[in-house]
């Protein structure tokens, strides 16, 4: 396991040029005091009613299209709070986040990182009381965590 997570982190470096300690700036302030419940509800729905309106790449809109939009927003937001210095919304409500094995049975080729990264980028540029830093740090996070999905997935499948 030890081998699995630092092969992954340095294949990860390698593709986005973000060192693990970048990529996990997100811990050296508390996000969750600083944004607030109500920013990342925002951030949650404006990132999932552009995935689920992607007309420009419908391919990327089908791998959703067995959960109902309300359902995946309250996962992310659940998840981001937690992840980002709030109460354990996610965890006490469906356990562990276990990431990869939750996105096993879904297309995470790096064509669809890229685009859940794409649609991220967006909403974090139209949700504005998300302050610049804050968004940086976001943004590394996700970077490496889509990538590392999508290259683990991989590695867990072959
Ligand atoms: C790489 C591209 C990605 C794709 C194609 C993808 C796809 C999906 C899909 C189809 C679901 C099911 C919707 C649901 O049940 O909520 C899901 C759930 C979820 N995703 Fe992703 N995802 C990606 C990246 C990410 C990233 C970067 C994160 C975290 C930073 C993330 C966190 C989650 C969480 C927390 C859930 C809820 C899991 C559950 O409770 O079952 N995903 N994702």
């Amino acid at each position: 396991m030890f081998e699995f997570m630092s092969d992954l982190d340095s294949l990860i470096e390698e593709k986005t040029g973000l060192s693990l300690k970048e990529a996990m700036s997100i811990d050296e302030v508390n996000l969750y005091t600083r944004l607030g419940e109500e920013t990342f509800w925002n951030l949650s729905k404006c990132f999932y009613s552009k995935v689920y309106s992607d007309e420009e790449e419908k391919w990327f809109k089908n791998i959703f299209k067995n959960k109902p939009m309300d359902e995946a927003i309250q996962n992310q937001v659940e998840f981001f709070m937690q992840r980002m210095g709030g109460p354990a919304y996610y965890s006490r409500r469906k356990g562990h986040p276990a990431l990869i094995g939750r996105h096993m049975n879904f297309n995470m080729a790096e064509k669809a990182a890229e685009r859940w990264l794409y649609h991220m980028r967006n909403a974090l540029e139209e949700v504005k009381e998300i302050d610049e830093d804050s968004k940086i740090r976001m943004m590394k996070y996700f970077t490496h965590t889509a990538y590392f999905l999508s290259y683990g997935v991989s590695m867990k499948k072959n």
